[in-house]
């Protein structure tokens, strides 16, 4: 349909059938067996008539229950708009990936862009034409749940990975190409920094900061082409996101040239009634139609109010309209009228979903996704090396991670059984090992075990419900079980390697004493294949850090871009009076953009090509970065800067760019980055984006705290 053609169908539409298109229910709404549907429908206070007609749904799936439920919805909608089916399919459909915290790891926009394409396949051959994905939220605290979601607490990464999942879902051209889905960029905005790390609490923010740090990421999902944005649960300086006129319709749609759907999330706009900012139903669809929200999920303020508040002349029906026509123009740009199935297909779903290729994917991409944060020289572990495998995590297929709907533990690979495939030397624990109270018998056979055994893989972390939505924890450290097991196997075995399943970073401390710590995240189905094939060395681990590792958590919110301060700690270490903690360091224990590998990589002969530059110029930047190891591998290198007297004060580094090379051992290579006047611009004081005259420091390393660096002039 053209543009034309859509207008004269919404002039076709009564008012009743324009405010039921503005509702999303859950799939339990449109199940065919009576129990799952009582509760919801229920609380809701819906009339069948409106469950009939909302133009669309959440959670729906599998090629034969899309078209049944399209088809029952067709039946009933009488002027035959199809139904858009949504869905969270955020690291994999049934082929899972790692958690996006640890795709953020991988520094590589590559692997975005192939997770989000796998899942797109995946998800549109079982019926759906939507997921709620990506989510960019910027995060500092790892107490919050939900930062498994989140790519990490560095805006450039975020934005970098965000533009690259939104085209591997939508690809090219997502009318005609079937295998594609639309993307939803959530949550809008600032979701990622509740107060205390608690979620759904306060976030209290400049908009300077807002602007400079969180925005940029939903911006470039935008600019991508993200059709979809979700609002938040979260105040904006006081004021719901969801209910926020000036953030969804100043910023969103008026700076960002953004045309596509804002969706509330789940239960959002009636939440502006705890909030305190509406009194009931009826005002919060008003606040939140007003401010622009098109789709309110699973609440029923709009369908219960809209009709009532424009026939009072309390809003106008322009603006259901308006809302309107942008869920009839997703309908077609989707291609639902002509095609309302899109690509579900009962034939093509059981080859296509979790093929051998799609798990050959997901197992290389978790191997890119996992981070090597200590080694003193005990890995990678070699195939004569007689290794016991214990812990909680040995056995488990608890390897998926939160926000992995359709993936089955039961499809995925255990550490023991990938590390059985590396090696015939491996004894693994017959004992259930639970992660907080393991018994008697598991310890012990776990012990013995390591005793019995030249090194030990002692498999530790949070079992999956640990992290996620509303999985905040105020201490980040290992169970205590873990702790004491930790302690009883180092008693008996020196060589004790740590790997952990997380959802966050969390404190290790405890473990620090380890020979070895890997950080695994959630790999996904290929968890174990993936894990062995990093400890014993067939693939050189090359994963960065995607957010800092803290020493305690009391020096949470921590992160790499921090302000100098009037007192800065270095500029006088022995001094009283200066910004630091009296009983832990200011630092990171492991840093943004930190990652070992199994061989070395020297930096050497930074240069400037010049060191003065105005505003139409460039400076190249090179510097040699040399394998001085034994193995090959991949090196991340990264771009740093500080615009050292501004208007505003600016963080000590910020990350602007990076390079992934290529290195075999002894190979040298010369790195070379274009700094042009862009990459100088920050957010002033009267918010808008422009750089400052002045000298810059440029940085250049393998992570953001050992860096070289050389400074220049700029002048506009
Ligand atoms: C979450 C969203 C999600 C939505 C739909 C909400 O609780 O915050 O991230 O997309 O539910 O499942
Ligand atoms: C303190 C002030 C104090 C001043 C003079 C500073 O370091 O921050 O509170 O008044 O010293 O003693």
């Amino acid at each position: 349909m053209n543009k034309k053609q859509i207008e004269n169908l919404l002039s076709q539409m009564t008012l009743d059938e324009k405010i039921d298109q503005l509702l999303q229910l859950a799939a339990a709404f449109y199940s065919d067996t009576a129990e799952e549907k009582t509760g919801p429908m229920s609380e809701l206070e819906l009339t069948q008539e409106a469950i009939n007609n909302a133009g669309t749904t959440l959670g729906v799936s599998g090629a034969k229950e899309a078209k049944r439920v399209q088809d029952q919805y067709l039946k009933n909608n009488r002027l035959n708009i199809p139904l858009i089916l949504m869905a969270d399919i955020i690291h994999g459909f049934r082929t899972i990936f790692p958690i996006p915290l640890a795709l953020g790891c991988s520094f590589d926009p590559t692997v975005a862009e192939a997770v989000a394409s796998i899942s797109a396949l995946e998800a549109s051959v079982s019926g759906l034409h939507v997921t709620f994905s990506p989510m960019v939220d910027l995060v500092r605290d790892p107490r919050w749940g939900r930062v498994l979601e989140s790519t990490g607490e560095d805006s450039f990464l975020n934005a970098t990975l965000a533009a690259a999942f939104v085209k591997g879902y939508q690809g090219d051209d997502l009318k005609n190409d079937l295998t594609k889905i639309a993307a939803c960029v959530k949550h809008f905005a600032a979701y990622g920094a509740p107060i205390g790390g608690r979620d759904y609490n306060t976030v209290n923010m400049s908009e300077r900061e807002l602007r400079q740090n969180y925005l940029p990421g939903y911006k470039a999902a935008i600019d991508a082409g993200a059709k979809l944005v979700m609002t938040s649960f979260n105040l904006i300086d006081g004021i719901p996101a969801t209910a926020n006129r000036w953030l969804l319709r100043d910023v969103l749609r008026n700076e960002f040239g953004f045309k596509g759907v804002v969706i509330s999330d789940w239960g959002a706009v009636k939440e502006t009634i705890p909030h305190g900012v509406s009194a009931t139903e009826k005002e919060a669809a008003r606040l939140a139609l007003v401010s622009g929200v098109d789709i309110e999920m699973m609440t029923s303020c709009y369908n219960h109010s809209l009709e009532e508040l424009i026939k009072e002349g309390i809003i106008s029906e322009e603006l259901v309209d308006e809302s309107v026509l942008r869920i009839l123009t997703l309908k077609n740009d989707l291609g639902l009228f002509e095609n309302p199935y899109r690509g579900a297909n009962e034939e093509r779903e059981s080859e296509t979903i979790l093929s051998v290729d799609h798990r050959k994917a997901a197992r290389d991409i978790a191997k890119r996704s996992i981070v090597l944060l200590k080694n003193n020289n005990i890995l990678p572990l070699q195939a004569n090396d007689k290794v016991a495998i214990v812990g909680p995590g040995a056995s488990s297929n608890d390897v998926l991670g939160a926000w992995s709907w359709q993936g089955k533990q039961e499809e995925s690979v255990s550490l023991a059984d990938g590390a059985k495939k590396c090696s015939k030397n491996v004894v693994i624990g017959k004992e259930k090992f639970d992660y907080f109270e393991p018994s008697e018998k598991a310890i012990e056979e776990a012990i013995s075990l390591a005793h019995q055994s030249e090194k030990v893989v002692l498999a530790l972390g949070e079992p999956e419900w640990m992290s996620g939505e509303a999985a905040s924890r105020s201490d980040i450290r290992l169970p205590k079980a873990q702790i004491g097991l930790f302690k009883a196997i180092k008693s008996v075995n020196q060589n004790v390697i740590v790997t952990t399943y997380n959802g966050r970073p969390l404190d290790l401390s405890d473990v620090d004493e380890a020979e070895a710590i890997i950080v695994a995240w959630f790999p996904g189905t290929e968890a174990g294949n993936a894990l062995a094939d990093v400890l014993w060395g067939s693939f050189n681990p090359s994963a960065r850090l995607s957010m800092s590792f803290p020493e305690s958590v009391g020096q949470v919110p921590i992160y790499y871009n921090v302000n100098n301060t009037g007192r800065p700690y270095e500029s006088a270490p022995n001094e009283k009076y200066v910004s630091k903690y009296l009983d832990c360091s200011n630092y990171a224990k492991y840093p943004f953009g930190f990652g070992l590998s199994y061989t070395s990589y020297d930096y050497n002969n930074m240069e400037l090509s010049q060191n003065r530059m105005n505003k139409d110029e460039t400076i190249l930047v090179s510097i040699t970065v040399q394998n001085v190891g034994k193995m090959a591998g991949e090196e991340t290198v990264q771009l740093y800067l500080q615009d050292i007297v501004a208007e505003v004060a600016r963080p000590v580094k910020e990350l602007k760019a990076f390079k992934k090379v290529w290195l075999e051992p002894s190979e040298s290579k010369k790195v070379t980055f274009e700094i042009d006047e862009k990459l100088l611009r920050y957010v002033h004081s009267d918010k808008t984006a422009r750089s400052d005259d002045g000298q810059f420091k440029v940085m250049i390393g393998g992570n953001s705290r050992d860096l070289l660096e050389k400074v220049f002039d700029y002048r506009n």
